[in-house]
């Protein structure tokens, strides 16, 4: 799969992706991500990328043309027009999902603005979609791009030793992931459950699906909601929750007299 992005400060995005595992993808020839200079496509004699506002309003605007030369020069390459990101606060926000569906394009080009935005014709121009990466304002597209390439990246076949590395983490079928524990098998007087030990794959199996049922619950309930439930997954959920309104309940009851008797 191939990354293009388009930004006014290559260095930074070369730094990140050659790193870690998306570098150790590009080396062992599983990716390719190139970095645009933005700034190399202008016409204008001191270089310039960006402009006043028309119409009045504070800070400066990438203008088209420079945008526009860069996209068309990837088209080149290409022999054909790549799938156009925009990152911007105003996207859709960028789920696990949303990240498979992009997984299945061959080419992405991400473009990052900066200063106040980019003019809008050369987004209706060339833009197939906007992402954000959450509601809050950056100062520019690259990190946005960078959690793309990173989050598309580590699915490219080849890129992670196995497809489980991330079938079976957070996100993945719409729940969090369950407890890990490695060596030793108690540390600080915290002991690992004892049914890790047993060897038993299926029960193992088993306490880890409900350990990830009970994580989604307690941390993000929200995801429940859409998550693809089974009728034993629903049972499970209920008992979880009459177990822990019981808890709180207890927990109060012994604050109350607490309370009393001080
Ligand atoms: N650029 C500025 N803010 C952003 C955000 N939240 N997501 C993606 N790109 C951005």
């Amino acid at each position: 799969m191939r990354f293009d992005i388009a930004t006014l400060f290559p260095e930074m995005c070369e730094a990140v992706v050659n790193s870690s595992i998306i570098g150790r993808g590009i080396r062992a020839g599983k990716l390719e991500v190139h970095c645009h200079q933005i700034r190399d496509y202008t016409t204008d004699k001191h270089r310039r990328t960006d402009l006043r506002l028309h119409g009045g309003g504070m800070g400066m605007l990438m203008m088209c043309q420079p945008i526009y030369d860069c996209w068309r020069a990837v088209s080149q390459q290409l022999g054909q027009k790549p799938y156009v990101i925009y990152l911007s606060p105003q996207g859709k926000v960028l789920t696990q999902a949303h990240a498979r569906e992009l997984k299945e394009k061959k080419n992405l080009f991400l473009l990052c603005g900066h200063y106040e935005g980019v003019d809008q014709r050369v987004l209706d121009e060339i833009v197939d979609e906007e992402v954000s990466i959450g509601d809050y304002v950056l100062t520019g597209g690259e990190l946005g791009a960078l959690v793309l390439v990173d989050c598309i990246g580590r699915m490219v076949e080849g890129v992670l030793p196995s497809e489980e590395c991330f079938t079976e983490e957070s996100h993945w079928n719409g729940l969090l992931e369950y407890p890990q524990y490695t060596h030793p098998v108690e540390w600080n007087g915290r002991r690992i459950p004892d049914i890790l030990l047993t060897g038993d794959h299926g029960r193992i199996a088993q306490w880890r699906h409900e350990m990830s049922l009970k994580n989604t619950l307690l941390k993000r309930p929200d995801l429940l909601e859409k998550a693809d439930l089974s009728q034993k997954d629903r049972w499970l959920i209920a008992r979880m929750k009459a177990d822990l309104a019981a808890e709180r309940q207890a927990a109060d009851g012994h604050g109350e007299t607490d309370g009393s008797e001080s």
